[in-house]
């Protein structure tokens, strides 16, 4: 019996690997330009990174992570998300020594096991990017605007960008005693999951999904009253330079995120046609986890995108056109012509194949035209004897014959056209 991939994974295939490409291309290029360097950490840490760094209480640790015990009995985790493993590498590498601000970006899978749905996935791929060594606010402003230059690099438009502030240990424990007093005169309408969030992390309520909850939430208390000056002062800063870099955004009071490390700024980016998942990224400032993970007291700010919602939202929309592929077609005993022919194509960079398997002209055009192949190239006795080629345009059948020394001209003004 064949088998198939796992339930909530699939296969990226062509042609929509095309657009992940070239996504992967232009967001490289971009961060680039904004100071950022990449880095790849290990798909699995050990599960620790992922419970002190996340926190116990949330979603992602407390039933969505793919922990085992590894040969040895220790506990591994395969990564949920990769803020704690920068966060880990940037203090196993001393990074705080190399540079006063560090900016970081990663692009890969990541993995939770939640319930399978439009855009949602078990395996899924997030570009992400992170600032280590300033708690300035232009920082803030600074990564969100890089991230919706992508987005409008990419051509994308109709997405809105919600900000709130979740405050910091000063006046977090305020607006908590607050919200969790307004949340125990509603504990019968809460969902299980609330009442027990309720006493340990009454922020997670607001993130509910289940409708009754979401009633709930509607009239409780704002954080937005409680900050204290010093978060209410960054928050104005960071819209005000927001403003200064042309970013639009929408003050959304109850935004919080489904993680515990933030401080301060969140953020995310919604694109309303994607349904119930409709976040494409999110993220925030975390000014105490790197210390938290057993690092220096240094203050950070990232985000992460979920590519695999992006390329729903981009839909059919191309980002790039595949240079063509030549197929080269040996006839009869020729396939020592075709094959020069190929590598000659190849080695002025064009992409060209040979049919080494065709056992007729017929069956090697048919096996063409299956392959979505624009362009034949016909490689005979009679043609090598004559130190020629024959260029069929598989659209409309047309052939002409090439010499040699012209193929790669042709060729060069067949893309051009
Ligand atoms: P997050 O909100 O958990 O944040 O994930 C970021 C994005 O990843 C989401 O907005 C969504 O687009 C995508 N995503 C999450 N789960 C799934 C899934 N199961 N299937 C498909 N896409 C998904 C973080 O991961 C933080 N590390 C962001 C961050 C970086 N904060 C600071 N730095």
């Amino acid at each position: 019996m064949a088998i198939n991939a796992v339930k909530g994974t699939r296969d990226i295939l062509a042609p929509e690997i095309c657009n992940w490409t070239k996504y992967e291309e232009m967001a490289r290029k971009l961060f680039r330009r904004y100071g950022f360097e990449e880095i790849r950490t290990p798909i699995f840490e050990y599960t620790e990174v992922f419970s002190r760094g996340i926190g116990e209480d949330t979603d992602i640790v407390h039933k969505e992570m793919y922990t085992f015990a590894d040969r040895k009995g220790r506990s591994i985790t395969l990564r949920p998300e990769s803020t704690a493993s920068v966060v880990r590498s940037y203090i196993e590498h001393r990074m705080d020594l190399q540079a006063r601000v560090k900016r970081l970006f990663y692009i890969g899978p990541m993995f939770r096991y939640e319930r399978p749905q439009k855009g949602r996935y078990r395996q899924f791929y997030q570009t992400g990017a992170e600032v280590f060594g300033s708690s300035h606010p232009y920082v803030d402003a600074d990564t969100i605007e890089m991230v919706v230059r992508l987005l409008r690099d990419l051509g994308l438009t109709g997405l809105r960008v919600d900000i709130n502030s979740v405050g910091c240990r000063e006046c977090r424990p305020d607006y908590r005693s607050a919200l969790q007093e307004y949340l125990s005169g509603h504990r019968e309408e809460l969902c299980e999951d609330c009442q027990r969030r309720m006493n340990n992390n009454p922020l997670r309520v607001l993130d509910c999904k289940v409708p009754g909850c979401g009633e709930v939430v509607k009239n409780a208390p704002s954080i937005q009253d409680h900050l204290c000056g010093g978060c209410l002062e960054h928050q104005h800063q960071v819209l005000h330079f927001l403003d200064v870099l042309g970013v639009t955004y929408q003050l959304a009071t109850d935004l919080v995120r489904g993680l515990d490390y933030y401080t301060r700024t969140v953020f995310e980016v919604i694109s309303e046609g994607l349904g119930a998942q409709n976040a494409i990224l999110g993220g925030g400032r975390y000014d105490n986890l790197v210390k938290e993970l057993g690092g220096p007291d240094v203050p950070a700010f990232g985000w992460a995108l979920g590519m695999d919602r992006l390329m729903m939202v981009l839909g059919d929309r191309q980002l790039s056109t595949p240079d063509p592929t030549y197929f080269v077609l040996p006839i009869g005993n020729e396939l020592a012509y075709a094959i020069e022919t190929s590598v000659a194509l190849k080695d002025a960079g064009h992409h060209a194949v040979v049919l080494a398997e065709a056992s007729s002209l017929k069956s090697g055009l048919k096996q063409i035209s299956k392959a979505g192949g624009r362009f034949a190239i016909l490689a005979g006795e009679s043609e090598r004897e004559r130190n020629i080629l024959i260029l069929r345009d598989m659209e409309n059948s047309a052939q002409r014959e090439i010499p040699v020394g012209d193929l790669l001209k042709e060729i060069e003004n067949e893309i051009a056209e």
